[in-house]
């Protein structure tokens, strides 16, 4: 399974914070944004992964995130000219992807909670790519204001998935799609054969519909347990900012440290993390990590953080 972060987009909700900052780098209380669904993806096992970001961004994220050796992981980029759709991201990560099934997540959504459904889509995803069984497999959340979204429409009894509709004016139904989503190995192909939608879009929707209409799209509800934030405007930027500010706070841990995750995945070892601490500036992150590599020293039990 390999991971995509879409990052590019212009941001303009955001405008002029935007101008010289690209949507995805701008801080989410003590980190950069794409920190937060990079960790899901870390968190969900995942190492191998291509960000995709516009000419001028995507410098800053290989200035940020490297090759990514130094978490164990490995981060491939690839630029996308101008905003075709949220389906343009498996055309341009075909050659990534080479026939491996792929878990793409955009560089604005924010997650916090027990990411098991997470987890087990991607097994059961998995699991169909080896039983050479096409599958999708994406998420249901029920939101106040589900016409800014993608919305699904279930069948009432049989909870069978009827429609998916793009920002609909009349939604079918308070089920938003967030934006984290697993396709088989022939996405890239399904994406190539797409038409733009009227707003000139390769959509999302449009791509996901292709395996409604073959029958193989699993959605997954998200219970209220999960915590889906938007980032897309200066409110619902500090809305998000808060909520960090206020768990980070409250619990003394970090969430979306990629260093910790690294170390609590294995993905590196004790070693690995007192190189980057040696790396890093003297401040609260590396007191921080300095912590985090003591508790794993003393072999003390590891504290029940969810990041
Ligand atoms: O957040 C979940 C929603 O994301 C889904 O429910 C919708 O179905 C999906 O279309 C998307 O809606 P948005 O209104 O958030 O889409 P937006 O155009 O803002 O793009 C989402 C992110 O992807 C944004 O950070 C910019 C990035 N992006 C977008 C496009 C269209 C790109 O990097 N390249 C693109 O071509």
């Amino acid at each position: 399974m390999k991971g995509i972060i879409l990052a590019g987009g212009t941001g303009t909700r955001l405008y002029p914070l935007t101008k010289v900052m690209t949507k995805q780098l701008q801080p989410i209380y003590d980190k950069p944004m794409i920190y937060y669904p990079l960790s899901l993806l870390m968190l969900c096992g995942i190492k191998e992964i291509l960000i995709i970001s516009t000419e001028q961004d995507l410098p800053n994220f290989k200035n940020l995130l490297g090759d990514g050796r130094h978490l164990g992981v490995k981060f491939d980029y690839v630029v996308q000219d101008s905003p075709r759709g949220i389906a343009d991201a498996f055309i341009l990560g075909e050659e990534f992807l080479s026939g491996s099934p792929s878990m793409l997540i955009l560089g604005d959504n924010l997650f916090y909670g027990d990411y098991s459904p997470f987890r087990q889509a991607i097994k059961k995803q998995v699991s169909d790519f080896k039983e050479k069984k096409s599958s999708a497999h994406v998420f249901a959340y029920a939101v106040s204001d589900p016409g800014r979204y993608g919305v699904v429409e279930f069948d009432s009894e049989t909870r069978r998935v009827l429609s998916i509709e793009e920002k609909p004016k009349k939604p079918k139904s308070s089920y938003a799609i967030p934006g984290l989503y697993l396709f088989d190995e022939t996405v890239s192909q399904r994406a190539r054969h797409q038409a733009p939608s009227p707003r000139g879009e390769l959509e999302i929707t449009d791509l996901m519909a292709t395996y409604l209409n073959e029958g193989t799209l699993k959605v997954e509800t998200i219970n209220r347990g999960m915590a889906w934030l938007d980032t897309g405007t200066p409110k619902s930027l500090l809305e998000a900012w808060s909520f960090i500010a206020a768990l980070e706070e409250r619990q003394g841990l970090k969430v979306a440290c990629l260093e910790e995750i690294a170390l609590r995945m294995n993905f590196i070892d004790k070693n690995g993390l007192t190189q980057i601490i040696e790396s890093i500036p003297k401040g609260p992150y590396q007191h921080y990590l300095i912590n985090v590599l003591q508790e794993a020293r003393s072999g003390q039990e590891v504290r029940d953080a969810i990041f």
